[in-house]
């Protein structure tokens, strides 16, 4: 027998030790090996309410001082929110308490951040970040005196930005929308030597599908939910799992947030010692700054969990085949995908992501008016600002998602004007070869091409 990822199953089916489920039963189950205990009810029950009933002042008091556990208020706890926790813990191969949801990625990505950053140390942050990410270092890092160092997420350029100042080392697990596969493990020991975390954006790595950071050596890891984990386009959310591995006691001075004292005296690191930034996030971000997720969007968030091999499993598949395809027509100069072995990334991308290349490739068209010219002609393919939807969306970059770039850096992000990224979903690929194919046709005729 062999898993759902591949591999041999070791255990025999007369033999009970336990074994570890695969990720397909994973996606279904975790959070949630039983029904509800209180209804029988095999779904996740959406738990919407505000506040909870205490069973005495003594109740109270030890959920107050963190000496019990259970549900104190509805910012920082909620049941619902934790089974999406606990389900995206055990997909990504984190702790359920080491992972934190969030109203949206941008709150995860900001959370995370500022959990680390004080003014005077520097972040290290891949120049072909999100636009999202660079507006958090520019519009709430440095405004509050914390350093970026901006580097190309290769090994030289990260080793050449490491110093005792620098806080972590932040990149995507792929680039949007160049599709670069930074090679995580060497990024990983480069950061450790310098005494600092590797933080990994792994919103394109489907929720633990195509990448897990944690085990190429990531010490945190950042999620934008709201992209392939949900994949129906109802709802947004994020999440930070803490690894748990770094060792964030050895340089108090260097991390303040995770040493600072709270009202009761206890810093995250001494409360909890195996995932202090998580600790963190959940004082910083949710009981301070309240970006917390929704009961009802984690409930929407759990039903694209439910899917997300089947669903991101098949885009990628498609993907592949569309970036072969699409290649060799006309009007197409190249195409950026990981997957295709021209891709400066490929041999990077086939070390550290499983089960395909993602779901994203951009069509660079021969010029900017044939781009824009088919996309405006697409009418099965919606043109949006979005990704791993099961529909599939396209966009131009250059003018939208990483316009408020300067030139130069939307350039080094790999961004041309030419460029129209294609988020692939789950139709049938015929269907959106030919509506692509039908679009570049009626497009060269408009501009004479
Ligand atoms: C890589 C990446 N990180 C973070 C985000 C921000 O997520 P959200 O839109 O859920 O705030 C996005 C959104 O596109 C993203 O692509």
């Amino acid at each position: 027998m062999r898993d759902d990822e591949g591999r041999p199953d070791e255990g025999r089916p007369d033999d009970d030790a336990p074994r570890e489920r695969g990720f397909a039963t994973v996606q279904v189950h975790a959070g949630q090996e039983r029904p509800d205990p209180a209804s029988g009810a095999r779904a996740v029950p959406i738990h919407p309410t505000t506040s909870y009933v205490f069973e005495d002042a003594d109740h109270a008091e030890a959920l107050f001082a963190g000496t019990a556990t259970g549900n104190r208020y509805a910012r920082m706890d909620n049941p619902t929110v934790a089974t999406f926790e606990a389900r995206l813990a055990a997909l990504e191969g984190a702790a359920p308490p080491a992972t934190v949801a969030f109203a949206s990625g941008q709150a995860a990505t900001t959370t995370a951040m500022t959990t680390l950053a004080s003014p005077g140390r520097t972040w290290v942050v891949s120049d072909r970040v999100f636009g999202g990410t660079a507006s958090v270092v520019r519009d709430v890092l440095t405004p509050f005196g914390v350093g970026v160092r901006w580097v190309a997420p290769e090994p030289d350029a990260v080793a050449a930005a490491l110093d005792d100042d620098v806080v972590g080392v932040w990149v995507e697990t792929i680039a949007n929308p160049s599709g670069d596969v930074p090679d995580l493990a060497a990024l990983a020991d480069l950061a450790h030597g310098a005494g600092a975390p590797l933080v990994v954006d792994n919103t394109w790595g489907a929720g633990g599908y195509l990448c897990r950071p944690l085990e190429h050596g990531a010490d945190l890891v950042v999620h934008s939910a709201t992209k392939w984990i949900g994949g129906h386009g109802v709802a947004m959310g994020g999440a930070l799992l803490d690894g748990g591995r770094f060792d964030f006691s050895a340089d108090p001075a260097r991390y303040p947030a995770l040493h600072r004292a709270d009202a009761r005296g206890r810093s995250s690191v001494a409360r909890a010692p195996d995932a202090p930034v998580a600790h963190a996030a959940r004082r910083l971000g949710l009981a301070a700054m309240g970006m917390t997720l929704s009961p009802h969007a984690a409930f929407a968030l759990l039903q694209g969990l439910e899917t997300l091999d089947l669903r991101v499993g098949r885009a990628s598949a498609s993907a592949l085949a569309l970036a072969e395809a699409w290649r060799a027509l006309d009007g197409v100069a190249s195409i950026a995908y990981p997957g295709v072995p021209e891709h400066p990334s490929h041999e990077v991308a086939r070390r550290v992501l499983r089960g395909g290349f993602g779901t994203v490739l951009t069509v660079r068209f021969e010029s900017e008016a044939l781009a824009r010219a088919t996309l405006d002609r697409l009418t099965l393919i919606s043109h949006l600002a979005n990704v791993g939807d099961a529909k599939t969306v396209a966009i131009h970059p250059w003018t939208t998602t990483h316009a408020g770039l300067a030139p130069d850096a939307r350039r080094a992000a790999g961004v041309t004007p030419e460029d129209v990224r294609i988020s692939i979903g789950i139709e049938a690929v015929a269907d959106l070869d030919a509506d692509l194919r039908a679009a570049l046709r009626a497009a060269r005729r408009a501009v004479g091409a």
